[in-house]
């Protein structure tokens, strides 16, 4: 019997697949990715994404019928979750064989219809469609902060907000949304307070 590149998992009592990291047709994907000189940031399930795929479950208005772009996806579970909430998905990444195993693993969750933008989400053109775009740990360090930047004052133009989760790893986070107070709103999260750096931060931009 040939082994699931999938393993379920639950989460607030529904049931998902996720991505078996640790095996071994996914691994050889990944070693390719890196080998062709990309940087490779995606190849875990962070603790920290569950954690955030679970407050969307508890708050499912936040994205529920909406046409949802997923910046820096990667392999995050916040796209499958995302997208069962959501009317249309688009995913996007700047690591085309991050967006090639999502697609696998969207589709093992049952969600086949999805677009995928390979590309910065620092010059990324919307599909006009789209009117809600989500990060979910895409600030980083300070090249993930300009690009994250470059991407919400061009969805600011163009009217569609940007729902950001992220810890403030170097502070690039709380600096960038300084940066853009005036248009920003804090959305509580468990067990965060803004002066927080260990946990995660949730924000609408626009
Ligand atoms: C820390 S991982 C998080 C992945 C996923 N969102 C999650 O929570 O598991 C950051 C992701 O952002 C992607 N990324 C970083 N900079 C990017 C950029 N400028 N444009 C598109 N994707 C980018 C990386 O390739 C990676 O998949």
């Amino acid at each position: 019997m040939t082994r699931p590149l999938v393993r379920a998992v639950e989460m607030r009592g529904e049931s998902f697949f996720r991505l078996d990291f640790d095996h071994p047709a996914v691994e050889a994907r990944v070693l390719d990715e890196m080998a062709a000189g990309v940087d490779v940031y995606y190849d875990r399930h962070w603790p920290f994404t569950q954690e955030f795929c679970e407050f969307l479950l508890d708050h499912p208005e936040l994205v529920r019928g909406h046409n949802l772009l997923v910046a820096g996806a990667g392999v995050g579970m916040e796209a499958v979750v995302g997208g069962r909430l959501a009317n249309r998905l688009w995913i996007n990444d700047w690591a085309p064989v991050a967006l090639e195993l999502q697609v696998l693993q969207l589709e093992a969750n049952g969600l086949g219809a999805v677009a995928s933008i390979c590309g910065s989400f620092g010059e990324l053109e919307l599909p006009p469609e789209v009117d809600l775009v989500l990060g979910c740990f895409v600030v980083y360090d300070g090249e993930t902060a300009g690009a994250v930047e470059a991407m919400l004052e061009r969805n600011l133009a163009a009217g569609v907000p940007t729902l950001l989760a992220d810890l403030d790893l170097g502070g690039h986070f709380s600096r960038l949304l300084d940066r853009l107070s005036e248009h920003t709103h804090r959305i509580a999260f468990p067990g965060s307070a803004s002066d927080d750096t260990s946990r995660i931060q949730v924000v609408r931009v626009g």
